[in-house]
């Protein structure tokens, strides 16, 4: 438990502050998704008092019936919570008026100008200002721009009257959960967490000290968020550097996967990222463009975030035109894509460089099939239509391909397979490393 973080002193604090410390404080957690599900887990596990709420009916049908909606889960999970006498889930927003602490946790898109949709937030905390009473504790977990809790959902939570400080509290925690994390989940990775205020910063430490494994206490809500917005530039700057040295390499004959390899025994001061056909998922393609627009308002540049999205978007194109050289002409010749997801290991096809690939491969009159088994069917997409199914990885689908396209490379991929039968395979994963292979294997 931080023992740094200051003493409650309003009476609604110090009530709510015993609740946390003897669990018996309820908890609401708005939005079960990727971040929201682990997160009630973790909750009901603590031993909290724990709803569930969402507005999609089809994840509260699921939530009770213990079955999963999350790809890369199982059903036991969902079973676990669904069984636990703590638990419950609804679409009901009274039903959160019982909560002592309510955690939101649903989606930060961008807009069609590459601008934040607080929609998601602006919703989900009008909810919550319908139900707020004296000594609740809200909590923002949503990535976001910082200044999101102070600017955006203050003055919304205020607007019935009640005092941020003094009748209720609210903290910024951002979550770090990685779904299909063999070895981090919600409970074992350190949470960050900023207050408005030291009675917000004293609850929620308090009570995150009590379902995670370390609380990072930091000065400011507006601290924490730019901390989420910060670990996730980083991977996307460094994840266009990777990519950037990839097409510099290629012209120079050298293999940047074997570069990179070698630049990584170095045991301090480097850390490595591997190119790929671009990024996907729900954070690094979308988190740095929060602050850009951020800076932007205030004045300042972020032109190493713009770079690195410009870098990173252009690589699904890079790979088209990769895959086309293989093809000679490419109308009418046929390409099999392996994985469509945007990571190993999960169905998400959030913002996946799949997508583009395979419509631009399309438009060139390829005639595209794919294989991916976490993605039986290809997920309508708010910016893409793909109307395609999973075909089977078998010999006959692999060896009638002009072009086998690795963009995926889940766990499960019999990849001596591939090197037995396909006639070429253009890897942007570097997963045909010390394959046998009878035909071409191109890096891309
Ligand atoms: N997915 C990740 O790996 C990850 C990791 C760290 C942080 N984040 C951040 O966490 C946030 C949530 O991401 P996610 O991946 O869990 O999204 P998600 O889409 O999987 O889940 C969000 C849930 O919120 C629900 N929802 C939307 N509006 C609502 C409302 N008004 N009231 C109640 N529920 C509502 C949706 O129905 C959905 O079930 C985002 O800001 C994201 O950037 C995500």
């Amino acid at each position: 438990m931080p023992t740094h973080t200051p003493m409650a002193t309003s009476s609604s604090a110090i009530s709510l502050l015993k609740a946390i410390e003897t669990t018996s404080a309820a908890v609401g957690v708005v939005g079960m998704g990727y971040v929201g599900f682990p997160l009630a887990c973790a909750v009901d596990r603590a031993g909290y008092q724990t709803c569930g709420f969402d507005v999609d009916p089809i994840k509260i049908e699921r939530l009770f019936a213990g079955k999963t909606y999350l790809g890369h889960m199982t059903d036991e999970p969902f079973a676990a919570l669904a069984g636990s006498d703590r638990f419950s889930a609804t679409s009901n927003v009274s039903d959160l008026s019982v909560c002592d602490v309510i955690i939101l946790c649903v989606p930060t898109p961008l807009g069609e100008e590459n601008e934040p949709d607080l929609s998601y937030v602006i919703q989900s905390t009008k909810s919550v200002a319908s139900i707020l009473r004296p000594g609740m504790l809200i909590v923002l977990e949503s990535t976001t721009w910082p200044g999101t809790t102070r600017e955006v959902m203050l003055p919304i939570l205020e607007g019935g009257g009640l005092v941020c400080g003094e009748d209720f509290f609210l903290a910024y925690s951002p979550e770090r959960v990685n779904p299909a994390d063999a070895k981090f989940e919600t409970a074992s990775i350190p949470k960050v967490v900023g207050g408005i205020g030291d009675d917000a910063l004293r609850l929620a430490s308090e009570f995150y000290g009590r379902v995670v494994c370390d609380v990072v206490p930091v000065a400011s809500a507006e601290i924490a968020e730019a901390s989420k917005i910060v670990e996730n530039i980083y991977r996307c700057v460094n994840i266009a550097l990777v990519n950037e040295l990839k097409l510099a390499f290629d012209k120079m004959g050298i293999d940047v996967w074997d570069v990179i390899k070698a630049s990584a025994t170095k045991p301090f001061g480097f850390q490595p990222f591997w190119p790929g056909p671009g990024l996907g998922g729900h954070c690094i393609p979308i988190d740095p463009f929060y602050l850009s627009w951020r800076a932007r308002q205030c004045g300042a540049e972020a032109r190493f975030i713009e770079l690195a999205g410009e870098i990173n978007t252009s690589m699904p194109s890079i790979v088209v035109e990769r895959t086309c050289d293989e093809l000679g002409t490419a109308a009418g010749k046929s390409v099999l894509v392996i994985g469509v997801s945007y990571k190993p290991n999960v169905s998400d096809i959030r913002e996946t460089p799949a997508a583009p690939i395979i419509e631009m491969l399309q438009e060139r009159g390829c005639d595209v099939s794919y294989h991916d088994p976490h993605c039986p069917e290809f997920p309508a997409m708010k910016r893409h239509t793909i109307d395609l199914q999973s075909v089977p990885l078998d010999e006959a689908n692999v060896s009638a391909a002009d072009v086998v396209l690795i963009v995926t490379d889940h766990a499960v991929i019999d990849w001596s397979m591939l090197g037995n039968y396909a006639k070429v395979v253009v890897d942007t994963r570097n997963a045909m490393d010390g394959i046998a292979a009878t035909g071409r294997i191109v890096k891309a």
